[in-house]
Order: structure tokens, then sequence, then C-alpha cells
């Protein structure tokens, strides 16, 4: 055999064991994140589900140029032992071709969040759905289910949340900003941008932008998650908040929200609760620092916008804080923006770092540090 053919067949058999990629140790906010196969990661306005020990990344499957952010493929899947290196599970959830369908190809398909439901085995996916040649007017949630955590995801339906139904906390906004509550009162609430959080006691929740992105609106889902109850609660009503995330710290709840600018970034803004339905306290933007690739710091999250905090499975208060850094002309290539938390007098930081690692949860400088 000739060298060269004799190399190459060396290399083959080396890439067939192993990924041929270098393992990552190191997070690197805003840069290319190769899956396994050296692939940009394509799991965008994305949630990460930890279950028997694995992490799963779920997102939107974007594709390239201005059509890409529409749902041309479906909801991608990747796992992880360490946060840093992904293997490409494929697609948990895919689009439909046949024309009328809820999520027919070309729908708008964005943040699905995946749960595991330990009651009934099965892992719930909620997402925000706007359906075919109607832009982002149908203003939908929608819910898939598995029974394996890669899927393949069985669509069940897409709903306006809420018909016939009042807020239980509806008094609150009162007045002028509650024009939108009432006029969808009989059809059902709109369901933006959204995530969900299971609380420690199994209860899961959806958290979404509803009223024309006005007011962000919380519901308890049925205890299968695969439906609403009658509660839900508005929160900061006509304070137009989209891309919320939450999580759980000593018995706090933390959000972080957006404001509306479409694909463009603009300040983060975070709230306090304690308890998920609220009442919520405001507490000013998390962001601290400037992400040098752009020079854009705190008042435009570093050119970002939130999707999800993951808990670091086994480190007590270790989250990390995922954003999206949309690129709309070719949104294949968004970026992905992980930072740890830091939780600093009551308030929930977020600072940037061009490079980091988990042992930044080690270091107990790391959680107490004042914000500059
Ligand atoms: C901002 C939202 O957060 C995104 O998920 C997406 O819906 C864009 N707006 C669309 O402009």
């Amino acid at each position: 055999m000739n060298r060269p053919l004799a190399s190459f067949i060396a290399l083959l058999s080396f890439c067939t064991l192993m990924p041929c990629t270098q393992a990552e140790n190191v997070f690197r906010p805003g840069e290319i994140w190769p899956d396994n196969h050296g692939v940009h990661i394509n799991a965008h306005g994305g949630g990460v589900l930890h279950h028997d020990g694995v992490y799963y990344w779920f997102g939107e499957h974007k594709t390239e140029g201005r059509g890409g952010n529409q749902a041309n493929v479906g909801v991608h899947v990747y796992r992880s032992t360490d946060l840093y290196n992904w293997k490409d599970e494929g697609i948990a959830l895919k689009v439909v071709d046949e024309p009328g369908h809820d999520i027919e190809r070309g729908c708008v398909l964005e943040r699905p969040k995946v749960i595991y439901n330990e009651k009934t085995k099965k892992f719930v996916m909620w997402f925000h759905l706007e359906l075919k040649g109607q832009g982002y007017a149908a203003a939908r949630t929608a819910v898939a289910v598995a029974d394996h955590v890669t899927g393949p995801y069985t669509y069940l339906r897409s709903l306006r949340p809420h018909a016939g139904v009042w807020p239980t906390n509806a008094v609150e906004g009162r007045g002028p900003q509650n024009g939108y509550l009432r006029r969808d009162f009989a059809g059902g609430q709109m369901s933006r941008d959204m995530t969900l959080f299971v609380d420690d006691d199994g209860k899961a929740y959806h958290i979404t932008a509803s009223e024309e992105n006005r007011t962000l609106h919380i519901s308890l889902l049925t205890d299968d998650y695969l439906d609403f109850t009658d509660q839900y609660v508005r929160v900061f009503p006509g304070g137009a908040n989209e891309a919320p995330a939450i999580c759980k710290h000593n018995d706090k709840y933390y959000m972080i929200t957006s404001g509306l600018t479409g694909w463009a970034p603009n300040a983060a803004r975070s709230a306090v609760a304690d308890s998920v339905m609220g009442p919520w306290k405001p507490l000013g933007n998390p962001a601290v620092g400037v992400n040098p690739a752009n020079g854009l710091g705190p008042e435009k999250t570093f050119g970002a916008q939130s999707t999800f905090i993951l808990p670091v499975a086994g480190k007590d208060g270790a989250f990390i804080a995922m954003f999206d850094q949309w690129r709309p002309r070719n949104a294949i290539d968004g970026r992905y923006v992980w930072l740890p938390v830091e939780f600093v007098d009551g308030r929930i930081v977020v600072r940037y770092r061009e490079r980091w690692d988990l042992s930044v949860f080690d270091e107990p400088a790391a959680a107490t540090q004042p914000a500059d």
C-alpha cells in the first residue's frame, strides 16, 4: 500500500473510533461551537434537560440565509456529559410536509423546551408556534411528547391558553393595560416567547410573553404537563418583556428577560420572587462587563438575548445563563453566549467572560464579588 493511502486509512479508522474534533474543556461565548462532527451546533433559542446523568440540549434548527429563521427542519437535540462537548442526536421533532398542518415546513417554531414527567415517564416539549404564512399573528404555544428523550416527539396540538379564564391576579392590571387580556378572553391568550420551569415539588410552569408581548403570563401546567390548568398570573403588565428564563436558588426564583426589539439585542432585565406565581420584584439589568468581540455591554446584553438558565448538575447554586446571539441574515450562524450566573446581594448577575470553565463555580469569590 502506498504511503498517502495508508495514512488516509489510518486517519479514517481513528475518526471512526473517535470524533474528529478535539475535546473541548472551556466555554467560548460567541464563537463557533462545533459538535462531534465538527459542525456548528444548531440548537438556537434552546433549553437543556438533565436526565439520568446526561444533558440534552434542544433548540431551533436554523438554515442558511434570510429564510433560515423559519422552521425548515425542526427541533435539533444534542447530548453531553460535560456541557462542553456535544454529540449530535439528530432531529427530535420534525416539521411536516402536509399543507395546513400546524407544524408544516416553513412555519415558525421557536424556543423549544423539554421537561420530564416523573409520573408518566414521558418527555414533554413545548414551543412557540406561528402558523405558516401568518408572520407572528397566530401567537400560539404547542406541545409534543416522546417516550425517549431524544425522540421522536409526537406532535399533539397548539393552543392559545386560558380561553374564558381570568388570571388569578387580573386586578393588578385593571385599567388601560388590560385591553388585550379582555380582547383575547374568549379565544385564549396570546403566547410567543416562552420557557418552562419545573419546581422541586414536580409542578411545571409555562412562562410566556402574552398580550401582544406587553405582559408575561405564568401558568401552572396539569400534572401530566400536557395541558394548562386554569391557574395563571400576569407579571409586569405593560412591561414589554420577552425571552423569559427562570431558575431557583436558595428558595428564591430568579427571572431574566429582554425587551422587545426583534432580532436586535437590547438591555436584559431581571426579577426575583418567593413563588413562581409571584409577585415578582424587578431587579434591574443583570449583565455586567463588555464583550470585546463586538464592544457591547449591558445596554445590549453583549449582543445577545436570554433563552434559558441551566442548573449545573451536582453543583449547588451553579447555573449557566444561556443567551443567543442572533444572526437574522444567516440564521444558522447564530452564536451561543453561555455565562456563569452569580448571586450578589440578592441580585442575579451575569458577568461577561471571554473564556471560562466550570471551575468558576468552585471559587467562592465568583459567588460573592460585587457587580461592577
Ligand atoms: C425576539 C424573540 O425573542 C425571538 O425568539 C424571535 O421571536 C424574534 N423576536 C423574532 O423577531
